[in-house]
């Protein structure tokens, strides 16, 4: 089984991406291949519902997505929202997700914007038909230490996001693309 973790931050000390880190151990524990994308060292244009479609750099990550199982994002809350580079990578690839089980981890500053990925995740479902995992990692400035490292907790929900993502991708055979 492949499981793409996309990491949507472009802060070069994003959280979300550290959080998504935490990731790798339970995934290969359950027996998961993790295809690891990292937006930060993959420009894309803005969607422009046109000519950025043929960007080759959105073809090959298009190609990644499709390619799994699964795939787990790790997005920062900007505006009580995801951030921009994540709803313009669903823009650019969505139809890349169709059918797919999605997982989320969300870096936010706040408690109060625990509901910011519900956009997101209703765009995932009534769009692309996804399976979103109902257990999603929400970590805010109070689940860091001041070494920077998130929390037991937090890092024990980030093992049950993989365990249940692993879970949901095994019982489902792979959807064909959307047209
Ligand atoms: C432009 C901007 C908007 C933000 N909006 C919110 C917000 O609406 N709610 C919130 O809790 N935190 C907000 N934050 C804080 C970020 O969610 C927080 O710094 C988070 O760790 C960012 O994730 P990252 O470190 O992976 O980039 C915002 C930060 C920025 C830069």
């Amino acid at each position: 089984m492949r499981i793409a973790v996309v990491c949507c931050s472009l802060n070069p000390e994003s959280r979300s991406a550290a959080l998504a880190q935490h990731l790798r151990e339970p995934l290969a524990r359950a027996g998961a291949d993790t295809d690891w994308i990292d937006l930060r060292d993959h420009p894309l244009p803005l969607c422009d519902g046109g000519a950025a479609y043929g960007d080759p750099a959105v073809a090959g990550l298009a190609q990644r997505l499709a390619r799994a199982n699964a795939v787990i994002l790790a997005t920062p809350v900007y505006n009580f929202d995801v951030n921009a580079a994540a709803k313009n990578l669903i823009e650019l690839t969505g139809r890349s997700l169709t059918g797919k089980v999605v997982g989320l981890i969300c870096s936010a500053g706040g408690r109060g914007s625990y509901m910011s990925a519900t956009g997101l995740v209703a765009s995932l479902m009534l769009d692309f038909r996804c399976w979103v995992v109902p257990r999603f990692v929400y970590a805010d400035d109070g689940d860091f230490g001041p070494d920077a490292a998130p929390a037991p907790a937090v890092t024990q929900r980030i093992d049950a996001l993989a365990h249940e993502t692993a879970r949901a991708a095994a019982a489902l055979p792979p959807a064909p693309p959307k047209r």
